[in-house]
């Protein structure tokens, strides 16, 4: 009984740190798309190129939605909520984008980079608190 106990404890652990890879690389994957889109916006910007800040804001818009179902930890302080920080990041960050696209059709220019600044603002602070910078 102790060693199926043993057996059931160290496959349970094994599991555990699979998915936690696994969490890992998917919280890569989409922060690489993130990273992507941002720079496909700021190319927008700089061709005067509607196209591509277009599909830009698309793709990080559906990506953002995605934040919210990473485990994010902070050891700096314990009274951090991850999860509700990281649920309102993807609300701000899917508002924020939104309004770059209308302001850009207006013909919006200081708005614009207001917003695009608020938007790479928002991830560095995140990464401030999980990694420093
Ligand atoms: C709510 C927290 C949070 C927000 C907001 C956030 N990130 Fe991240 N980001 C993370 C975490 C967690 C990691 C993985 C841990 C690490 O790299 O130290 C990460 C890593 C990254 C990486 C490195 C990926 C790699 O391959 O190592 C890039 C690039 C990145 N994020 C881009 C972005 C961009 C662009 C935004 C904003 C549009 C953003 N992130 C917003 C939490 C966040």
């Amino acid at each position: 009984m102790k060693k199926l106990l043993l057996i059931l404890a160290l496959l349970g652990s094994t599991l555990f740190v699979a998915n936690a890879d696994e969490n890992k690389e998917a919280i890569k994957k989409s922060m690489q798309s993130m990273e992507t889109s941002m720079a496909f916006i700021q190319k927008g910007f700089l061709y005067n190129h509607r196209g591509r800040i277009k599909k830009g804001i698309t793709a990080l818009r559906r990506e953002v939605k995605n934040i919210d179902m990473f485990m994010i930890k902070n050891d700096k302080d314990l009274q951090f909520n991850a999860k509700e920080y990281a649920i309102a990041e993807t609300k701000a960050l899917d508002l924020m984008a939104s309004r770059i696209l209308e302001d850009f059709d207006k013909g919006n220019k200081e708005a614009v980079m207001i917003e695009f600044q608020q938007v790479l603002n928002r991830c560095v602070t995140c990464h401030a608190l999980v990694r420093r910078w």
